[in-house]
């Protein structure tokens, strides 16, 4: 069912077309020592586009750009992220907000690899984070989330349209897929005078 390989320092745990990733270098920031990989045809990012995969990490707060990470939380908001992954904003969020989440990701699949990855002799380090990550996809599964590909989500959910007031999106598709297209439907769900931060 999994497939494990160990090469370069790198652990790969792959189940269909995910791959949870272990980088053991210890001079990497979290985000990188451990994600997960899916192979996909369509990035258009050139570095991915060749190698066939866009990412999921798990950026801390402190990780994401400064004006998104710096935004007032306003209580009486509703703030949408595009491409969460398994980053913590939207938790950050959710503390004094509403929040919605957008990412066709497979939380439950990486649930699975990350829970069979803990039964792996890896060190502390390495396990600490893969906790952290089982802890946010449980976040991810329990709030709004609209796990479709924003491309999609103004047919399949049409009542979302000009229904959020802040639209963030951190290394999301618009890095890996284009930035105008993405930026179209990012828009779309966006109030009157509502904002929209990206990276
Ligand atoms: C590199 S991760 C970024 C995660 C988080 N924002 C962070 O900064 O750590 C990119 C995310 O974009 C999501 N994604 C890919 N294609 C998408 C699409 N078409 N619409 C919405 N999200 C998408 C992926 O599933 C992945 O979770």
């Amino acid at each position: 069912m999994y497939n494990i390989d160990f090469a370069n320092n790198i652990y790969s745990i792959s189940y269909r077309n995910y791959s949870l990733k272990i980088f053991d270098n210890d001079s990497l920031p979290d985000f990188h020592k451990v994600l997960f990989r899916v192979n996909s045809n369509t990035s258009c990012h050139p570095k991915h586009n060749k190698r066939g995969y866009f990412a999921i990490t798990a950026r801390d707060l402190g990780d994401y750009h400064p004006d998104i990470r710096l935004l007032a939380i306003n209580p009486g908001l509703t703030y949408a992220e595009i491409g969460p992954g398994l980053g913590e904003f939207l938790i950050h969020a959710s503390k004094k907000a509403n929040v919605v989440a957008i990412d066709p990701a497979d939380y439950n699949l990486m649930k699975d690899i990350l829970n069979f990855s803990l039964t792996l002799n890896l060190k502390d380090v390495y396990k600490n984070l893969i906790n952290k990550m089982l802890a946010r996809c449980n976040f991810y599964l329990s709030i709004n989330l609209y796990n479709v590909n924003v491309e999609d989500v103004s047919t399949r959910f049409p009542e979302l349209a000009h229904s959020i007031d802040v639209v963030v999106e951190n290394f999301g598709p618009g890095y890996y897929f284009g930035r105008e297209n993405i930026s179209y439907h990012e828009k779309m769900l966006l109030k009157e005078g509502g904002i929209l931060l990206q990276r």
